[in-house]
């Protein structure tokens, strides 16, 4: 099986995050991946046009961690029916072109999931956020959808998905997508470009 690099982003800044928790889940599940789990979005400044050049040094340090990885796994929350302000400014930096390098997430192979206590599950933000993705010219998962409603329901008391739950297996289903869609020949030829 093919090891990837993972970059983790919660759009969550809260400690207690459903998301940030998701993430967790993800790494138990894909052992054989390595994953780095960015916490940097709330010391991202404001995207500012004025301020692109030189980057801010936070910008640049995402930017790193994006290039650095063969893989992206998002897990936004829904506020109001959309993404969270916070991880729509890191992806308004990451689809800036920095030097000669291209913006960090084209081509990226990236899959969403999310978590909300509420009966929609994120629907709404993981439109909003493919809509998003698809304008930055990022490869993005399209099956399986993983949305973990009622979330607060489904984690036991040490933060994890029952062993063997629909939603447990459903979330190894999307890394498997996200491995597949990292490995195909496509991407290689651009990594190897
Ligand atoms: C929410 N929440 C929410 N939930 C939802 O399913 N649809 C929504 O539109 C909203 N809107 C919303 C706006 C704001 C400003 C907040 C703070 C919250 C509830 C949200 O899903 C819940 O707080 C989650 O627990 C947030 O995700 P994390 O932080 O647990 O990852």
């Amino acid at each position: 099986m093919t090891r990837l690099n993972v970059l983790a982003l919660s759009g969550s800044l809260r400690r207690g995050s459903l998301n940030t928790a998701l993430l967790r889940e993800a790494e138990r599940l894909g052992p054989h991946h390595r994953f780095d789990h960015y916490d940097g979005l709330g010391r991202l400044p404001h995207f500012n046009e004025d301020q692109e050049h030189p980057a801010p040094s936070a910008v640049t340090e995402l930017r790193h961690r994006v290039q650095d990885a063969d893989a992206v796994l998002i897990a936004s929350p829904e506020y109001n029916a959309s993404i969270p302000g916070a991880l729509k400014n890191a992806l308004d930096w990451l689809s800036r072109p920095a030097g000669d390098d291209g913006p960090a997430l084209a081509l990226k192979p990236v899959a969403v999931i999310g978590a909300s206590p509420g009966p929609f599950g994120t629907v709404r933000a993981q439109l909003t956020l493919r809509q998003v993705l698809h304008k930055m010219n990022a490869r993005v998962v399209q099956q399986p959808e993983f949305l973990l409603f009622q979330a607060h329901q489904q984690f036991s008391g040490d933060g994890r998905l029952p062993d063997g739950s629909p939603a447990q297996q459903l979330l190894c289903a999307v890394l498997d997508a996200l491995g597949q869609l990292a490995t195909t020949e496509q991407y290689q030829d651009r990594t190897r470009a």
